[in-house]
C-alpha cells in the first residue's frame, strides 16, 4: 500500500483532508480506478488510489499475509500525507481492506463506501480455491490460475457488448503479479467476520453493487447495510443496472456519481 496515484496525491494536498482514497480488488491495482479518478478529477472531488501489497509498485511484506497489514500501511501513507481524516472507499478486496482499517483506525474515517463486497468470511470450497490459486502462484503459475476469473468478473451485459472492456481485464488477468496473488489470497483466506465493525461504525456508509455481480450478492450487500444500520447506522444502497463485480471499470460513470454524491455528504463540499 505504498504507491499513491500522482494526480491524487496533488489533488489530495490541494484539499488538505477529507479526498476520496480508492482501493481496488484483485488481482488488479489502482490504475483499476483510472476511469474512475478522471471523472471525479473533472468534477473537482480529490481522490487518491492506492496499490494493495504486492500489487503495482506495492511490495510484499514481511510476515504472515493479512489484510490488517494492508489497513496499518495505508494508515502510514494518510500519515505521511498529513491526511487526518479521509473518505475511504474499497471494491471487493479493497472493500476488505477497507473494513480492517474501519477496523483499526475507524477514527481516521469521515465515511466508508462498500462495492462488490461482502462482511462474511469465506466457504470451505471458497477456501479451498483460495489455497489453489495461492499454490499456483507460489509455483510461478499465478497468472493461469486467475485466468479464469474473467467469467465471473464481468456482468454479461458488458461480456456481450463491451469486447474492449473485456480485453482490457483478459489482460490484466495476464499480467497478475505472482507474489501479488499468493499474498492476497492467503491474507483473504485469513480475513475475519466484520459484520460487528459495520454494525459499530460511527461515520456514513454506501454499499454499490452491479446488478450482474455473480461474486458478491444482493444478499451480501443487504447483509451489510442490516449491519451498518443496527444502531442507529448511516448507510445507503446503490444498485448499478448491468454491471457485474467490476462495476468501477464496466460503469465508471455511474460509480463516479455514486461516490461524488458520498463524498460530497460526508465532507459537506
Ligand atoms: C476481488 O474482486 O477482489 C476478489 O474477487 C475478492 C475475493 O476473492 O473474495
Amino acid at each position: 500500500m505504498s504507491d499513491v496515484t500522482h494526480e491524487g496525491a496533488e489533488a489530495a494536498d490541494a484539499v488538505g483532508a477529507g479526498p476520496l482514497v480508492l482501493l481496488h480488488g484483485f488481482p488488479f491495482d489502482a490504475s483499476m480506478w483510472d476511469d474512475v479518478v478522471e471523472l471525479l478529477g473533472e468534477r473537482d472531488v480529490p481522490t487518491l488510489a492506492a496499490d494493495a501489497p504486492g500489487f503495482g509498485a506495492s511490495d510484499v511484506p514481511d510476515g504472515e499475509p493479512s489484510l490488517d497489514v494492508a489497513a496499518d500501511a495505508l494508515l502510514a501513507v494518510l500519515d505521511d500525507l498529513g491526511l487526518e481524516r479521509v473518505v475511504l472507499a474499497g471494491l471487493s478486496m479493497g472493500g476488505y481492506i477497507a473494513m480492517a482499517f474501519a477496523a483499526r483506525h475507524g477514527s481516521r474515517l469521515a465515511g466508508l463506501a462498500l462495492l462488490d463486497t461482502k462482511a462474511g468470511t469465506d466457504t470451505e470450497a471458497a477456501l479451498a480455491n483460495r489455497y489453489r490459486v495461492a499454490e499456483a502462484a507460489e509455483r510461478g503459475e499465478g497468472a493461469e490460475a486467475v485466468a479464469g476469473m474473467i467469467d465471473v468478473l464481468l456482468g454479461e451485459t458488458t461480456r456481450a457488448n463491451e469486447p474492449d472492456v473485456v480485453e482490457r481485464h483478459r489482460s490484466w488477468l495476464a499480467e497478475a503479479p505472482d507474489a501479488g496473488i499468493a499474498w492476497g489470497q492467503l491474507a483473504m483466506a485469513a480475513r475475519p467476520s466484520r459484520f460487528e465493525v459495520l454494525e459499530d461504525l460511527e461515520v456514513p456508509a454506501l454499499v454499490v453493487r452491479g446488478s450482474e455481480d455473480a461474486l458478491s450478492t444482493q444478499a451480501d450487500a443487504e447483509a451489510m447495510v442490516h449491519a451498518l444500520l443496527a444502531h442507529d447506522g448511516d448507510a445507503e444502497l446503490v444498485v448499478i443496472p448491468g454491471a457485474g463485480h467490476m462495476t468501477a471499470t464496466e460503469d465508471p460513470e455511474a460509480v463516479a456519481d455514486a461516490l461524488e454524491t458520498f463524498w460530497r455528504r460526508c465532507t459537506g463540499t
